[in-house]
């Protein structure tokens, strides 16, 4: 029998259709805006029963719930983006500028976490062509992987994150560079695939999104990781050469 995951995956696959694939995002779209409001007033009453549950002890379960509530929501915000067709609304813009802006927006995890953040940006602009949402989003996905790879490996030197940009002949590359826990053999034969996690809240759509939008912007990602040492991220976008 098939199971959900294979089905989906193949799904996924046949889907070069244009009209199949606008068809699945409305249903998606459909689909997410239903659940999520029976989830957002579910929510609403965990929270107004939680100060009841700590009164007997029992705050934990409230939190446990409300944190499940928050995944289901990701899951759904996940296969919104990962069905939606793309978007043509591409603007020149300087990847470093954006890279910098997404540094600021984890200034505070970077330090909860004790992880160190380090960018090494080229002087002069790097200007691509490109959707700013979408590339964001990518650049999140990776340094969100990054923080989760280095909390997972426990170890007792601290995490860094580098992110550098590069510029080279036609095109600029983007390094994200993590000391986390680095991939078994396995997990870098399916690192692309739809569904595949290894972790134990994953949903295992993150790097799935990110090949389908750096292939929409003419671009390439690829990794190198060493167990245990950590993994370098490349991406390559082409610069806008007008
Ligand atoms: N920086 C990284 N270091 C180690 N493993 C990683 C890293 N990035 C991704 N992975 C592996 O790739 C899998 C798939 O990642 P992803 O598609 O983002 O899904 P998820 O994060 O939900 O598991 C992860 O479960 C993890 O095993
Ligand atoms: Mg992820």
């Amino acid at each position: 029998m098939m199971t959900n995951k294979h089905l989906l995956t193949n799904i996924h696959d046949e889907m070069s259709n244009n009209e199949e694939m606008a068809n699945m995002a409305i249903l998606t779209a459909a689909m997410a805006h239903e659940v999520r409001n029976p989830l957002t007033t579910i929510k609403g009453f965990l929270q107004l029963i939680k100060p009841h549950l700590t009164e007997i002890d029992k705050e934990e379960y409230a939190l446990i719930a409300l944190d499940e509530i928050d995944r289901v929501n990701e899951i759904i915000y996940d296969f919104l983006n990962m069905v939606k067709p793309p978007h043509n609304k591409k603007t020149t813009s300087c990847i470093n500028d954006l890279i910098i802006h997404i540094v600021q927006l984890y200034e505070c995890e970077s330090i909860i976490k004790n992880v160190k953040i380090i960018t090494h940006l080229t002087r002069e602009k790097a200007l691509v062509n490109m959707n700013n949402n979408e590339i964001k989003q990518v650049l999140i996905n990776l340094i969100k992987n990054a923080f989760e790879a280095i909390v997972d490996c426990n170890r007792s030197t601290a995490g860094t994150i580098e992110i550098n940009t590069e510029v080279s002949g036609k095109y600029v590359f983007i390094h994200i560079i993590d000391n986390g826990c680095g991939m078994s053999c396995e997990t870098e034969e399916h690192l692309f695939s739809l569904f595949y996690s290894t972790k134990s809240k994953g949903s295992g759509i993150g790097l799935s999104i990110c090949h389908k939008i750096i292939s929409e912007h003419l671009g390439q990602i690829s990794f190198i990781t060493t167990k245990n040492a950590g993994t370098k991220f490349t991406i390559r976008l082409p610069l806008d050469q007008k």
